[in-house]
């Protein structure tokens, strides 16, 4: 086969070559058979590029490690988009009749908050489906703190989804009604989907195979519902699988994922337990019904005193690199952990319970340790615990003031509670510590942006660009939970130009 302009299409060897490149940075998967879409893509975002061909393109993109542009078009063009309102609708049918009114139930006599995420939303069909199945489901929703997270890493099909304007052909599946009670028709024909609706729902750029979550930081924590669907069957195995773990860890507990059957790997997740809905199946995590019996055996002696870890926390363990003593008699000995390092090694698994009690223990012993305060505050909010997580990064402030990164936390953590300007207090006191610290240069711009105030937002996403422009392209900034210099500065070069463009 032939390009259009006369030349051969890429070797096959180079084709391998690019889609490891692309499975290691976007997950995506493109078996023999699905061969040619991934041809007729590259060829699609060489031409959009100014390659003359495909081959020089892919030559040149695995020369640069590709950035943010590159793979915004590379996105739009390998990845499939489809998507429309109440996609299998028996999901929405359980949400609204099942999953929906049972967490309002257990809800409705504490903090009325429900938190959900569309991970790869697509052109938003889906998480404003979710927005229409709550204010169908709950009648007094504006007595509740709802907020629905929609993701992508396609940035154009996260421009439309913000715009809310659709054809008739999203509605093919839609219940009667819908388009009557939720949308407004606009001047050219199509529908705009009201205001009570658009506000509930956030929309953000995040690549589920590269980004950190679940983070405070990018409010991937603490979950009650994630929507995941038809997104993952794209993925290799390995990165899918990932993927589901590092989104069964944004859940709360009891909280619920839906994701495509086919999507979930052959070997069960054990923090995911399958359950049966009318007409659909779901999955949910639960600390009760997660097997979490100790590998005592297996294990180092020293954690095999420890209440419920099992051989994974050992491999964690490992990879945190625990100190090891000189060898005696010849045999290596691990030195026992400390409790802050058996607790960040069980946060890192997403087993924020077990942390927070390993902290609380460790903190009775050493009631000074700010370090172990702010990372309890991290387990707590990663456990939708935010009033329990304010009160311990406050006390990890006020037993370390002058350190910025607990500021920082302070700030993420009361921005999730609503107190935008505590928030802003607690940025401006992590950029008088740091001037240098790019993550709250980033997160006051956003807040700025959100109030409306372009002229400060700007100023802030320039200082932290110009900070970031100074560090390495891989260095993981701290405090990040793993987002590096690079990403960092991509995304804020993509708000910069979103606003620009306003
Ligand atoms: C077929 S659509 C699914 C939309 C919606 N979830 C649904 O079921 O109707 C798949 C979406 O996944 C997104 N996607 C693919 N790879 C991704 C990645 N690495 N990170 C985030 N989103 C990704 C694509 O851009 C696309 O919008």
């Amino acid at each position: 086969m032939l390009e259009p302009c006369g030349r051969r299409p890429p070797a096959d060897s180079l084709i391998a070559e690019f889609s490891r490149f692309l499975s290691g940075r976007m997950g995506l998967h493109f078996p023999p058979e699905r061969r040619a879409d991934l041809e007729r893509g590259l060829a699609a975002a060489a031409r959009e590029l100014g390659f003359t061909d495909t081959e020089s393109c892919i030559r040149s993109l695995l020369a640069s490690a590709f950035a943010r542009p590159q793979l915004e078009t590379l996105a739009s063009h390998l990845t499939v988009g489809e998507t429309y309102f109440f996609r299998e609708r028996p999901s929405f049918e359980c949400l609204e009749a099942h999953v929906l009114p049972a967490l309002v139930r257990d809800r409705r006599a504490g903090e009325r908050r429900l938190r959900i995420w569309s991970a790869g939303c697509a052109t938003g069909e889906e998480p404003y489906s979710i927005a229409m199945a709550l204010a169908r489901a709950i009648p007094d929703l504006s007595d509740w703190n709802v907020s629905i997270l929609a993701t992508d890493i396609n940035p154009r099909a996260l421009r439309k989804a913000s715009l809310g304007i659709y054809g008739d052909w999203s509605f093919r599946d839609a219940p009667a009604g819908i388009r009557e009670t939720f949308f407004a028709r606009t001047k050219d024909g199509r529908f705009e989907i009201a205001e009570r609706i658009r506000s509930m729902v956030s929309f953000g750029y995040l690549n589920l195979a590269e980004d950190g979550y679940p983070s405070v930081e990018n409010a991937t924590n603490a979950m009650d519902i994630v929507f995941c669907r038809n997104v993952l069957m794209y993925f290799d195995p390995a990165h899918g699988r990932k993927a589901l773990e590092k989104l069964g860890r944004s859940l709360m507990n009891d909280g619920w994922l839906f994701v495509n059957p086919v999507e979930m790997p052959q070997t069960a997740l054990p923090q995911l337990v399958t359950v049966n809905l009318p007409g659909t199946i779901a999955y949910r995590k639960g600390a009760r019904l997660a097997s979490a019996e100790p590998e005592r055996a297996a294990m180092p002696a020293w954690l095999s005193g420890a209440p419920v870890l099992s051989q994974a926390l050992a491999d964690v363990a490992a990879a945190i690199e625990l100190p090891q003593m000189a060898p005696q008699g010849g045999q290596p000995t691990v030195c026992a952990p400390t409790p802050y390092q058996q607790a960040a090694a069980l946060y890192a698994l997403g087993r924020y319970p077990e942390a927070a009690e390993t902290l609380r223990q460790a903190l009775a012993r050493d009631p000074g340790d700010a370090a172990a305060m702010a990372l309890l505050a991290r387990s707590c909010a990663n456990q939708g615990d935010l009033a329990e997580a304010a009160k311990w990064c406050k006390q990890a402030v006020a037993a370390d003031k002058l350190n910025s990164g607990w500021h920082y936390l302070l700030a993420t953590i009361v921005q999730e509670q609503g107190a935008a300007e505590e928030a802003a207090a607690a940025l401006r006191r992590a950029l008088y510590l740091d001037q240098d610290y790019a993550l709250a240069h980033f997160a006051l711009g956003n807040l700025f942006r959100r109030q409306g105030r372009r002229m400060g937002s700007e100023r802030h996403y320039r200082n932290a660009l110009a900070v970031l422009g100074g560090c390495a392209h891989e260095q993981v900034l701290p405090e990040s939970e793993g987002i590096t210099a690079g990403r960092l500065a991509e995304i804020i070069r993509a708000s910069l130009s979103s606003e620009a463009s306003a």
